[in-house]
């Protein structure tokens, strides 16, 4: 059993993303446990005050570090549990973060907003701050909810054999290959020839290539990251060959 334990101000945000398909499916067996919990139940005063104006001046508010340590020492008595604030300054979130937060039976995920967090919540608690990436949302809820789905899906159990195999995709570095299925023509665009051949050499060889082709032109990093044989480069020789001309389908954003 995995325990996820969320602090929020909204708890509202996650009923129903938790109680459809996967995740609603690997809590009904006992797989992972997921806790929502409302910060504001953690404070002590009769305002119920989780905000203050930044030492400093400036705008916007900062969220108290009182209601956050009353909240996570609640859920945390032992002091096992792996603390994750969801912030934009935080780590970015990768599926190598999200296999090592897989490992651990206990994640608390503090979910930031405003302007976020007094720096002592990081420092008193020992949490690592993490983003789901490079724009700015409106809280740490949706990110709250990126982790729960990317790290729950790693828990052996949760993902029937139809899914895992998928896993693939960025063990080995590169995007997924294009996916067809019927009808052969549709709209006037057919199906490419090799993967109507039965023949399954060249559906393999068409399938990495296609990967190849998909990663250097939209993930450029993974591409150079990525461990190729010497049948990849070939089939990356061949593309940077057909790349002369932009064909049908060539991507600019
Ligand atoms: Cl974790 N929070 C907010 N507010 N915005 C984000 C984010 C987190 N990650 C990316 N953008």
């Amino acid at each position: 059993m995995k325990q996820f334990d969320v602090v929020t101000l909204f708890p509202g945000m996650f009923r129903s993303p938790l109680e459809e398909s996967i995740l609603r499916r690997a809590q009904d067996r006992g797989l992972i446990r997921v806790a929502v919990h409302d910060l504001r139940s953690f404070t002590r005063d009769r305002h119920r005050v989780v905000d203050d104006t930044p030492y400093g001046g400036g705008a916007g508010m900062v969220l108290k570090p009182e209601p956050i340590f009353a909240a996570v020492r609640a859920l945390n008595p032992g002091g096992a549990a792996t603390v994750v604030m969801l912030t934009p300054q935080g780590k970015p979130f990768t599926q190598a973060l999200a296999a090592a937060l897989a490992a651990r039976d206990h994640l608390i995920l503090v979910c930031g907003r405003y302007e976020g967090f007094d720096e002592r919540v990081r420092l008193g608690l020992e949490a690592r701050e993490v983003s789901i990436g490079d724009y700015v949302l409106t809280g740490g809820e949706v990110p709250a909810l990126v982790v729960i789905d990317a790290v729950a899906r790693l828990v052996p159990g949760v993902l029937g054999d139809a899914d895992s195999a998928r896993e693939d995709s960025f063990a080995t570095g590169l995007l997924d290959h294009p996916q067809y299925t019927r009808p052969p023509v549709f709209e006037g665009l057919a199906v490419p020839e090799p993967l109507l051949s039965g023949d399954h050499g060249r559906i393999r060889r068409w399938r990495r290539k296609e990967a190849l082709r998909r990663t250097r032109a939209r993930r450029p990093d993974l591409l150079a990251r990525a461990p190729l044989s010497d049948e990849d480069r070939a089939l990356l020789e061949e593309i940077a060959r057909e790349c002369g001309a932009p064909g049908p389908g060539d991507e600019t954003l």
